[in-house]
């Protein structure tokens, strides 16, 4: 079953390799960005009839409601837009802490709220969030980014626990260090370092997000629901 679905986030590393794979496999894809819609172009030219690019900064109302109103029959949301931030918390600026949430947390909310009328007229839908393995271990210097990435696990369970006899899932997936996207904010020097601290001794190949990016969305993942699934080569 093909579905209709919003990928925010689609220009970033693992977006754009999720999006490869939803086209590939036959869905409509609304692929949306921030500032790179180049990043997009290559996709829109492969599949022109699949997909629909739309650029919109998170943390502006207007630009969320053209977000809305450019989408049709959204029955799945994927949150994939997300920024990192580095301070130890008694030094984060309040502004920053604020501006991490909003992208990371508030969006995904705000988006949820608008798709999800539509979602449970269907009987169907499916919702996604990304987390992270920094939410889960407690890293030092990472307490902005952590915290909105924590919040998305407690707005999941609720959300699974609200939508489920509606036919929606509401899942969140928490990569470890993954091979593409925001991991190319680090230093090679850290990237030796954070290799220890992995089981698995490599960065995860993004591959992994896709493929249970696709399987969330079968019919066949109905019972999947509130979950958080972990994707980190062993480290939680
Ligand atoms: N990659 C990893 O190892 C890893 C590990 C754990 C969790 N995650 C999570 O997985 C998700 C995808 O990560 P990624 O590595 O693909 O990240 P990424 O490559 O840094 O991409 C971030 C995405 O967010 C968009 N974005 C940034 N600021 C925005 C704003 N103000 N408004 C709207 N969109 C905005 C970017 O759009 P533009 O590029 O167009 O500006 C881009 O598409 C994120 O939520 C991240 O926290 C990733």
């Amino acid at each position: 079953m093909h579905r209709r679905i919003l990928l925010t986030g689609a220009s970033g590393g693992l977006g754009l390799i999720i999006a490869e794979l939803l086209l590939q496999e036959g869905h409509f894809v609304y692929l949306h960005c921030h500032s790179h819609p180049n990043a997009l172009q290559p996709l829109c030219k492969k599949y022109p009839s699949h997909t629909k690019m739309i650029a919109a900064d998170l943390l502006i109302d207007e630009d969320l409601n053209v977000l809305f109103q450019s989408t049709e029959d959204v029955n799945v949301l994927i949150h994939a837009a997300g920024i990192a931030s580095a301070g130890m918390s008694w030094k984060v600026p309040k502004e920053e802490f604020e501006k991490v949430n909003h992208i990371n947390y508030f969006a995904p909310f705000y988006l949820s709220q608008f798709f999800i009328p539509t979602m449970r007229q269907n009987s169907w839908g499916r919702i996604i969030f990304f987390s992270s393995v920094v939410a889960q271990k407690g890293i030092p210097g990472t307490s902005a980014y952590a915290a909105s990435k924590s919040a998305l696990i407690g707005l999941s369970r609720t959300m699974a626990s609200e939508l489920g006899a509606a036919g929606i899932t509401v899942n969140t997936i928490a990569p470890g260090y993954m091979d593409t996207g925001m991991i190319r904010e680090i230093s090679e020097e850290m990237r030796t370092e954070l290799l220890k601290s992995i089981p698995s001794r490599e960065l995860g190949n993004s591959k992994n997000i896709a493929e249970l990016v696709s399987f969330i969305l079968k019919d066949n993942a109905n019972y999947i629901n509130g979950q958080t699934i972990s994707v980190n080569g062993g480290m939680v």
